[in-house]
């Protein structure tokens, strides 16, 4: 290689060099944009879900709005499943349904990590992790406990002689009780191929 040849390189790694920082942003932005749909995706339910709650146990008491949990829940995040081509789960550190909500090695990493975070002062509403884990996207947000949760989920103790019949019924191996406000009662977990 001549002199002239070599500096020409030269001069090329240096603008590559200078150029890559300004060509890398792209995947961040891309990374934003994904994780914001997921964030989309995962916070679609939930408000939905306390709102059919409040309205069911007003009606008609709380014991009757165990399907809302139950039925109502699957069913509308596999309506949004089909929609937007994100796979839609509910998992929990202390699952009520065995069937659906027990959380795989990820999910029990986020669910242990909130746990500590929400223990230690942090808002449990705010509590977020989104990455990429092989070739999908991965997102899950915290879903905290409110007043209106310890109908079914609060200390055996309290909880109505009814909805204690009716979840010794369909879940025998109930852990989903003793819980107070604002501890984290479980997850939703959305994933997707990239
Ligand atoms: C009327 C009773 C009732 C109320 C009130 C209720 N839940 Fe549930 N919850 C259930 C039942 C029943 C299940 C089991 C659903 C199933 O079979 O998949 C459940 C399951 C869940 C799950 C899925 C994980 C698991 O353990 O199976 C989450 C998460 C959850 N509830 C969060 C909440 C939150 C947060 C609130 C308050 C905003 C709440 N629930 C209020 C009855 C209730």
């Amino acid at each position: 290689m001549n002199t002239k040849s070599s500096l020409a390189v030269k001069h090329l790694i240096a603008i590559a060099a200078i150029a890559v920082p300004f060509i890398a942003p792209p995947a961040f932005a891309s990374d934003d944009a994904i994780l914001a749909e997921a964030r989309k995706v995962a916070t679609t339910l939930p408000p939905k879900l306390i709102v059919a709650l409040q309205d069911e146990i007003k009606k008609s008491g709380a014991e009757a709005a165990i399907p809302v949990c139950k039925d109502m829940a699957p069913k509308m995040a596999g309506e949004i499943s089909q929609q937007t081509g994100w796979k839609i789960k509910r998992v929990s550190l202390k699952a009520r349904n065995d069937a659906r909500a027990i959380p795989d090695a990820w999910e029990t990493a986020a669910l242990e990590d909130f746990d500590k975070r929400a223990a230690a002062g942090e808002a449990p509403m705010k509590l977020e992790k989104g990455e990429k884990v092989g070739d999908e996207y991965r997102y899950v947000k915290a879903l905290p406990v409110q007043s209106l949760c310890l109908n079914c989920h609060g200390p055996t103790e309290k909880l109505s002689p009814g909805i204690k019949a009716a979840l010794g019924q369909h879940y025998p191996n109930d852990r989903a009780t003793g819980y107070s406000e604002g501890q984290i009662r479980g997850v939703i977990s959305v994933r997707k191929k990239l």
